[in-house]
C-alpha cells in the first residue's frame, strides 16, 4: 500500500526551489547612478529639511501620479498620523477596516480616536459601504478606508455616506501607488490620501510616504505639522511632529521613479501568467478585474477554499514554505484580533463575518518586477501539484 505521506513528501521534494523566493523584493536603482546623485550632498552638506532633491521629488511625484499638493514623509505611518491631525481628527470614533496592516488602526489610537471596525466586501476585500452606515454614531468623525492590495474602494458610495453624515474620508493608499480609477488617480478622492514608500512597496524610498492633500492650504498645514509646526525661525504655530524625508531617501526615490512604470509592466505580465495558470484550479479565487481600474499589481492574493482545493490556506502556506516559496498571509490576523482592539464591541468576530472568513483563506504569492516568469511558472506548478496530491490522498 502507498503511504499518502510519502506521496506528499515526494511532491514537495520534487518541487523544492534551490533558493528562497520571497513575496516581494525591491528593484534597486543602479548603484553608480545613486552614488553620483549623492555626490551633491557631500558638496552642500544639505542632508534633510526640504532639500533640493526632496523638493524635486515632490514635484515629480505630483506629475507622475497626476495629483497636486503632495507632501513627502519619512514613512507612511507618520504620514497617516499627520493626515488625520491636519483634518483635526483627534478624538471620537473613526470607522475603519479590520483587514489591513497594523498601522491603520494604530494611527487612530495615537490620535486619541477609537477605531470602529466595519466588515469588508467579499470580492474587493475593502470596506463594504453597506456595513459602514450601521456603525455611524454621534461620536463618528470620519471614515479611514484602505485601498487593499491597490484595489480602489467604492469611493463614490463612501463619499455619499460621508456627505450624508458630515464625515471626512481619509484613504490609506499605502498599496495604491499609480492606481487609476475612472481615468484619474485614485489619490484624488476623499479629504486626503496617504501613500507608503516602504521597501516592501512597489515604489520605494527605503522608508517613506506621502500625504496627498485636498488643497494648497491643506498641504501647507500638513507641511507645518510634519516639521514641528514651525512656520519660520521664530514662529511655531502648533504642536507638530518630525515627519521629514531626508535627501538620501529622496535621491533613491528620484531614481525609482525612472523605473516604476517598467516595474508595473513586469508585474502585470507576471500577474497574467499567474491568472492563466491558477484561474482554473478548483478552490482558488483571484481578485476580480474591473474595467474602470488601472491596477498596479502590488500584490497577487489568492483565496483558498479548503473543501475544493483539498488543503487549508495554512497547510498550503507551509507546503510552499517547504518548497522555498515564502508567501504571506496579508492580513491575518485581523486588526480586530489584536489584544489592544479585541475588547471593542465592533471587533467581535460575529460583527465581521466576511473579514473573518477572508483572513482565514487569504495568501499573497510572490510578485515583483525582477521575479523571473519561470519562477512564477514553478510556483504555479507547486500549487497545482499540491492540489492534485491533496485531493488524491
Ligand atoms: C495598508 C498599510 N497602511 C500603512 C502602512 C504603513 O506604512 P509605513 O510602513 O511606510 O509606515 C502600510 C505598510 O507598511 C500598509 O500596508
Amino acid at each position: 500500500m502507498n503511504d499518502p505521506t510519502n506521496d506528499w513528501k515526494r511532491v514537495l521534494d520534487s518541487h523544492r526551489l534551490p533558493e528562497p523566493v520571497y513575496v516581494t523584493k525591491p528593484t534597486m536603482p543602479d548603484l553608480g547612478r545613486y552614488t553620483q546623485e549623492l555626490e551633491s550632498l557631500w558638496k552642500t552638506g544639505w542632508l534633510t529639511n526640504q532639500g533640493c532633491m526632496h523638493q524635486d521629488l515632490e514635484r515629480r511625484l505630483e506629475q507622475h501620479l497626476g495629483v497636486e499638493n503632495l507632501s513627502l514623509f519619512c514613512n507612511g505611518t507618520i504620514a497617516l498620523l499627520v493626515a488625520l491631525q491636519s483634518l483635526r481628527i483627534n478624538g471620537g470614533e473613526v470607522i475603519t477596516t479590520p483587514f489591513t496592516f497594523a498601522a491603520t488602526p494604530h494611527v487612530l489610537h495615537w490620535n486619541g480616536v477609537t477605531p470602529v471596525f466595519a466588515d469588508i466586501d467579499p470580492h474587493t476585500f475593502n470596506l463594504d459601504p453597506a456595513r459602514i452606515e450601521q456603525r455611524i454614531g454621534s461620536n463618528t468623525r470620519a471614515i479611514l478606508a484602505v485601498h487593499v492590495y491597490g484595489t480602489p474602494c467604492d469611493v463614490d458610495a463612501l463619499q455619499t455616506i460621508a456627505d450624508r453624515h458630515g464625515l471626512a474620508v481619509v484613504y490609506d493608499a499605502a498599496h495604491a501607488f499609480g492606481v487609476r480609477y475612472k481615468g484619474q488617480s485614485i489619490l484624488r478622492y476623499g479629504n486626503a490620501s496617504v501613500l507608503s514608500f516602504h521597501a516592501t512597496k512597489l515604489y520605494t524610498t527605503i522608508e517613506g510616504g506621502a500625504v496627498v492633500a485636498s488643497s494648497q492650504q491643506h498641504k501647507e498645514r500638513v507641511d507645518f505639522l510634519k516639521n514641528f509646526g514651525i512656520a519660520d525661525e521664530e514662529t511655531v504655530i502648533g504642536p507638530g511632529i518630525n515627519g521629514k524625508l531626508n535627501e538620501f531617501q529622496a535621491a533613491f526615490g528620484l531614481l525609482q521613479l525612472e523605473t516604476v512604470d517598467q516595474e508595473i509592466a513586469q508585474r502585470a505580465a507576471l500577474a497574467r501568467l499567474y491568472r492563466e495558470r491558477l484561474e482554473t484550479l478548483p478552490g482558488l479565487k483571484l481578485l476580480p478585474h474591473n474595467k474602470e481600474v488601472t491596477p498596479n499589481h502590488s500584490y497577487f492574493p489568492i483565496l483558498i477554499d479548503e473543501a475544493q482545493f483539498g488543503i487549508s490556506r495554512d497547510a498550503l502556506y507551509q507546503a510552499l514554505r517547504d518548497c522555498n516559496i515564502v508567501t504571506r498571509k496579508y492580513f491575518h490576523p485581523l486588526c480586530s484580533h489584536y489584544p489592544c482592539y479585541a475588547a471593542l464591541p465592533s471587533a467581535r468576530p460575529e460583527n465581521l463575518p466576511v473579514a473573518e472568513r477572508v483572513a482565514q483563506r487569504i495568501l499573497c504569492l510572490p510578485i515583483y518586477g525582477s521575479l523571473p516568469p519561470e519562477t512564477v511558472g514553478a510556483v504555479c506548478d507547486v500549487i497545482g501539484a499540491i492540489h492534485r496530491a491533496a485531493v488524491a490522498s
